[in-house]
């Protein structure tokens, strides 16, 4: 089961989104002194960065506090126009004082699978205090993007990385695209405190409903993997993405 809210538009969506991460990260500062927090890619979040850029909410967050990290990357330098790097960097974090050695991007410049093992050893080497028995990447939040293809984060339909049930972190040829991409895998992502969906439009009505109401089928629609351990996700929709629900 998961918690969906509606909002009106875009706009509000992003508004309510920011409001999520506010309270999220200041109750994560209050107990652990940090928040870490997993972006998506894709062009959803543009609107999200820019208000979190900006007053109130660049005050609202404690940014000195706060380690960024990445739920997928592609295969492609950071400063290249397809990055997921460049896209937060240019839109939100040269916006914010989180410090340099708190960002932990995924290294799209190395080769596929050089990439993925870099960035799961940066990740059991920052989180293996919080669960020493059972190591496990426990981010305060991950917000992920959804394709209309009911991909999330590089979790493509038909996809090796689907059955990945060990390592954090693959990285994963898609054919659709014809290019590799790094991404974490659904165990990784299911260790997460809290998961948040962030979904505009209505070209992604139809796999919003089909990930949500459909039937199970998450090698056609891989958000379906997405269960979190500590409680349901959240997916935050606008009324265009919402519409066949
Ligand atoms: C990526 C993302 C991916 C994205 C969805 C939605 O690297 O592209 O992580 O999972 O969130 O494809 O993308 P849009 O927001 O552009 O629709």
């Amino acid at each position: 089961m998961s918690a969906i809210e509606v909002h009106p538009d875009p706009q509000q969506l992003a508004r309510a989104a920011a409001g999520h991460i506010a309270r999220i990260a200041a109750e994560a500062i209050a107990a652990r002194g940090r928040f870490t927090i997993g972006l998506p890619g894709g062009s959803t979040p543009r609107l999200l960065f820019t208000l979190l850029s900006n007053l109130p909410w660049v005050r609202r967050i404690d940014w000195e506090h706060v380690h960024v990290f990445w739920g997928d990357e592609r295969c492609v330098p950071p400063d290249h126009p397809d990055s997921n790097y460049r896209l937060a960097h240019e839109m939100l974090l040269r916006n914010v004082p989180v410090p340099a050695e708190q960002i932990h991007r995924i290294h799209g410049e190395l080769s596929p699978a050089e990439a993925a093992r870099t960035y799961e050893q940066t990740l059991r080497t920052f989180f293996p205090e919080d669960t020493p028995t059972d190591p496990q990447p426990r981010f305060d939040l991950l917000l992920l993007g959804l394709g209309d293809d009911g991909h999330t984060a590089s979790l493509f339909p038909g996809t090796p990385a689907l059955t990945e049930t060990t390592r954090w972190v693959a990285e994963n040829y898609v054919p659709r695209l014809d290019s590799w991409r790094v991404t974490l895998t659904a165990p990784a992502i299911n260790a997460a405190a809290q998961v948040i969906f962030l979904v505009s439009g209505a070209a992604k009505a139809e796999a919003v409903q089909a990930v949500l109401q459909g039937p199970l089928r998450p090698s056609a629609y891989p958000a379906q993997l997405i269960q979190p351990r500590a409680g349901q996700a959240l997916w935050l929709v606008d009324q265009a993405a919402a519409a066949l629900l």
